[in-house]
C-alpha cells in the first residue's frame, strides 16, 4: 500500500509536545494506514524541552525557539501546538494563515474573545484543516456510548453527567506553575484545562446547555513557588456546571458537568453517564475495560450490565483484544483521526473527526457563561 507521509511541526514540547511525539513513533501499532507522520520540526522557548527532542526523535531536522521558522519550512504540512493558553490565539492565527494545517491544543484560546479570534481565521482560511484535541472520545467506551447517542439509543435522556477529576493539587505543597496563573492559564482555571474534555461528546451531537448555574470554588488560595516562596494561586479549582440542556429535537434534560483539580482520590478520572428512558450507560477511565449499560422496557426488569470491553478503537491495532486501553492509546487514535481527515476529508477511515473550532467556541461560550453566573451567583443563559 502506497503511504503518504505527512511532514508534521511541534510547537511547545513540554508534557503534551512529548506525548505526541511518542504517538508518532508509535504509528507501527496502527493497521491499513495509507498514511503517517513524520516529525521533522520542533520548537520551544525551554533548550531543555527541544534537547529532548534532538535525542530521542531522529527524523527530526529542524530545532528552533521561533516558530516562524516551522512556518517558513515547505516541507512542515502540519503543525501540533501545545503551548500555555496566553500564546494560543497569536500562534494558532499564524499557524493558520501560513497555510499549515493545525491539531492545536484545548482550551482554543484563553477566553472566548481569543478563541472566536482562531474560528474567524479558520473560517477565512477554510482549506486548512484546524481541529482541537481532546482524547476522550477515542477510547473504545467512550466511542461505542457516544455512537449509541448519535443513533438514539436511549429513548428520552433523562440526565447526562461528565467529569474530569484530578486530585493532586489537594497538596498544598505543590509548586504553582502556569495553569495556576490567570495570565497565562486564563480566567477559566480547571474549565480552561479540563472543560473540552468533558464538553466534546455532548457537543458533537448537538446536546446544547441553554443556560447554566456554575459553582466555582478556590479551595489552595496561595501555594509555594519554584523558590518555596508562598504566592497567589488566582485559578478555580473545581467547577460544577449545572445547566439545562436539549437535544437537537427540542427534548429537554439536565446536565452536569464538573471539572476538579482537587477531587481527592482521583488522578486523572474521565467519566460519562447517560440515562435514558430506554438505555442507560456509563464508562469512567477508573475502569478501562468496563462498560455499564442498562436496557429498560417498561415493566421490565432494571439491572445494569458490566461488560469487559474488547480492546476494539476506532482505528484498528496490533493490540491484542483483551489488552486494555490507555491515555496514549487515546493519543494516538485522535491523531490518527486528525491525520486521517487531513489525507482524506470527509472519507475518512471512520466517522469521529476530531473536534472543531466551532466544538471549541460553543464550550467557550459556556464557561464563559459559567464566569458569570458565579460572579452574579445566578442562573446565565449561554448564548
Ligand atoms: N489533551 C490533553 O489531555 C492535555 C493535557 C495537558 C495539557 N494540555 C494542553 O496542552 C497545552 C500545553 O500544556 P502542557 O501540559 O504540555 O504544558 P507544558 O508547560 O508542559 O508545555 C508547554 C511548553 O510550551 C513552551 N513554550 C512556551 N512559550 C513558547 C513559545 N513562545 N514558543 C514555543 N514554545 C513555547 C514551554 O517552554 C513548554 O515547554 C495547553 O493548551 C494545555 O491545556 C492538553
Amino acid at each position: 500500500m502506497a503511504r503518504r507521509e505527512i511532514g508534521v511541526g511541534i510547537i511547545g514540547c513540554g508534557l503534551m509536545g512529548r506525548e505526541l511525539a511518542s504517538a508518532s513513533a508509535r504509528w507501527l501499532h496502527l493497521l491499513d494506514l495509507d498514511f503517517a507522520p513524520r516529525i521533522i520540526a520542533a520548537c520551544d522557548i525551554n533548550p531543555a524541552a527541544t534537547e529532548w527532542f534532538a535525542a530521542n526523535v531522529p527524523s527530526v531536522r529542524l530545532v528552533t525557539d521561533d516558530y516562524q521558522g516551522l512556518l517558513a519550512d515547505a516541507d512542515v504540512e502540519a503543525i501540533y501546538c501545545a503551548v500555555p493558553h496566553n500564546l494560543h490565539e497569536r500562534i494558532y492565527t499564524d499557524v493558520i494563515r501560513a497555510g499549515k494545517h493545525l491539531l492545536a491544543e484545548k482550551p482554543f484560546g484563553i477566553d472566548l474573545a481569543a478563541c472566536q479570534a482562531i474560528v474567524d481565521v479558520a473560517n477565512q482560511n477554510s482549506d486548512v484543516l484546524v481541529r482541537c484535541s481532546s482524547q476522550f472520545p477515542f477510547g473504545p467506551g467512550p466511542y461505542l456510548i457516544s455512537r449509541w447517542m448519535a443513533e438514539g439509543h436511549f429513548g428520552r435522556v433523562i440526565e447526562y453527567e461528565a467529569g474530569f477529576w484530578h486530585s493532586s493539587d489537594l497538596d498544598p505543597n505543590k509548586a504553582v506553575n502556569w495553569k495556576r496563573m490567570i495570565a497565562m492559564n486564563g480566567e477559566y482555571g480547571c474549565m480552561g484545562d479540563l472543560g473540552m474534555h468533558v464538553f466534546h461528546i455532548p457537543g458533537r451531537l448537538g446536546w446544547r446547555p441553554k443556560n447554566v448555574r456554575a459553582l466555582l470554588s478556590n479551595i489552595m488560595t496561595e501555594r509555594p513557588d519554584k523558590e518555596g516562596r508562598i504566592v497567589p494561586c488566582e485559578t478555580w479549582d473545581n467547577a460544577i456546571l449545572c445547566c439545562e440542556a436539549a437535544t437537537p429535537d427540542g427534548s429537554e434534560f439536565p446536565m452536569l458537568l464538573s471539572m476538579k483539580r482537587i477531587a481527592p482520590g482521583e488522578g486523572n478520572t474521565w467519566f460519562m453517564r447517560v440515562m435514558g428512558t430506554e438505555f442507560s450507560a456509563g464508562f469512567s477511565t477508573k475502569n478501562p475495560k468496563e462498560i455499564r449499560t442498562l436496557e429498560y422496557t417498561p415493566g421490565g426488569e432494571q439491572a445494569w450490565r458490566s461488560l469487559d470491553l474488547p480492546h476494539k478503537p476506532p482505528y484498528a491495532s496490533i493490540t491484542g483484544s483483551i489488552f486494555e486501553f490507555g491515555f496514549s492509546d487515546a493519543i494516538l487514535q485522535m491523531f490518527a483521526a486528525f491525520l486521517d481527515e487531513l489525507a482524506h476529508g470527509e472519507d475518512m477511515k471512520q466517522p469521529f473527526a476530531c473536534a472543531t473550532p466551532e466544538e471549541a467556541l460553543a464550550s467557550h461560550r459556556l464557561f464563559t457563561a459559567a464566569l458569570e453566573s458565579q460572579r452574579a451567583a445566578q442562573v446565565v443563559a449561554v448564548e
